[in-house]
């Protein structure tokens, strides 16, 4: 990270023991639709580290998040409740949970806590001057959870792409550094722009073309091999001539898919098969399919062996670092999960640096059962990854230069 970006471990040699530290943390997890319990607790036990130092150093750490996207109000669904009660179980002590983010309930919060006791605020999203576009109104916001800490830990890598009041105009108002997971996120994703060793192998999946063009375009340069698989394959496949039934298709993105097919001559992989069913259902009828004769009533929902195979075989051997980001198929279906658990499990078996980047893939990667430890680095950040890897400029991180 720049040398110009001050750290946990500074912050800490200041002393904090009795100052309020806000952190800024990603709790943004999955929750079951139906029971409301949390299926991936990933982003909770990732910011441990950085709330258990500043425990241990005897801070009142308040910590604050976004979950779902609220539209700047109250919205029970969206309530960090259940977050809550998974930090303290996870934290071995109470978290004392806060009903509003800025209002009574939180300043009183705050003003109770006791050195190295620890608070959540509720959803950052309640309030709509966290996302706002107008800069009055989200620092208006900002100057009022600003003034719950002395100092500001920036840990929500997840979010370090928006430019959000929390994120972007907190800083502004406080002593501010890096939590350890923003400082071990962009140091792992620094190697990945800088010289990776190559062979350097990338592997794209999900579904839309249009949110990967950008790193798409920022990769085809610097990678070795790109493997792409999932949603966005078909449009792909349409590119090549084939017809994808119906499959996930974003028509106006065939054009510059068969431009990218161009300059990408002997990068780019995509599926040689693909499993197609009737329907999109977890108990549809489904066979496989080559990836030029996708039946006309038939939907793609995952990679096909023979392109598992393939996949499998450019990572256990021909890689020495790998990117991954974006499941291969519907992988909550257990029917349509072979191709994301095949390359899941190529990568885990790779001698390759490899790093998992986005909700989704670090949700696989845990749901599917792989060790976590057999992959280099897992990612906490979705977009914010790819936006890294692309060369923007994140207002998060840039916030914290100031
Ligand atoms: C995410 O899950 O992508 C991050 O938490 C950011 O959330 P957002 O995409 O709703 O801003
Ligand atoms: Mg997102």
């Amino acid at each position: 990270m720049s040398a110009t970006i001050r750290n946990l471990d500074d912050l800490l040699a200041e002393g904090v023991s009795g100052r309020r530290v806000l952190v800024r943390a990603d709790l943004n997890v999955p929750l079951d639709k139906q029971t409301g319990e949390i299926t991936d607790d990933g982003r909770i036990r990732a910011v441990l580290p950085t709330l258990g130092a500043l425990v241990s150093a005897g801070a009142k750490v308040v910590v604050c998040s976004h979950l779902g996207r609220p539209k700047g109000a109250p919205d029970p669904q969206f309530s960090l409740t259940p977050v809550a009660g998974r930090l303290g179980e996870l934290l071995g002590a109470p978290v004392h949970f806060a009903a509003d983010t800025v209002g009574e309930s939180a300043q009183a919060t705050v003003a109770a806590l006791a050195d190295g006791e620890v608070a959540l605020l509720e959803n950052l999203r309640f309030n709509k001057g966290e996302t706002s576009k107008d800069d009055a109104e989200r620092g208006a916001f900002a100057d009022q959870l600003a003034a719950l800490g002395d100092a500001y830990v920036d840990d929500a890598f997840g979010a370090v792409h928006r430019k959000h009041a929390s994120v972007f105009d907190v800083p502004a108002r406080l002593p501010h550094v890096a939590g350890r997971l923003v400082l071990r996120e962009v140091e792992v994703l620094s190697t990945l722009t800088g010289s990776p060793e190559r062979p350097y192998v990338v592997v794209l999946g999900g579904s839309k073309v249009s949110d990967k063009l950008a790193v798409i375009e920022a990769l085809l340069p610097t990678v070795d091999r790109l493997l792409i698989g999932g949603g966005m394959c078909f449009t792909f496949l349409k590119a090549q001539g084939h017809e994808v039934g119906t499959s996930l298709l974003e028509k106006d993105m065939v054009d510059t898919c068969r431009n990218l097919l161009e300059r990408g001559e002997g990068k780019i992989m995509l599926p040689v098969d693909v499993v197609a069913a009737d329907a999109f259902a977890p108990d549809a009828a489904h066979d496989v399919v080559p990836a030029d004769g996708i039946p006309s009533h038939r939907v793609g929902l995952d990679i096909g062996p023979e392109t598992v195979a393939g996949f499998a075989a450019a990572l256990r051997t021909g890689a020495r670092t790998i990117f991954w980001n974006g499941p291969m198929g519907v992988f909550e279906m257990a029917a349509f999960a072979g191709g994301t658990r095949g390359v899941a499990e190529a990568i885990a078996e790779s001698e390759a640096f490899s790093v998992v980047g986005g909700g989704d893939s670090a949700a696989a990667v845990r749901s599917l059962g792989l060790d976590e430890k057999s992959f280099g680095h897992i990612s906490t950040g979705g977009g914010a990854s790819l936006e890294y890897l692309e060369g923007k400029t994140l207002p998060g991180i840039a916030a914290l230069e100031n």
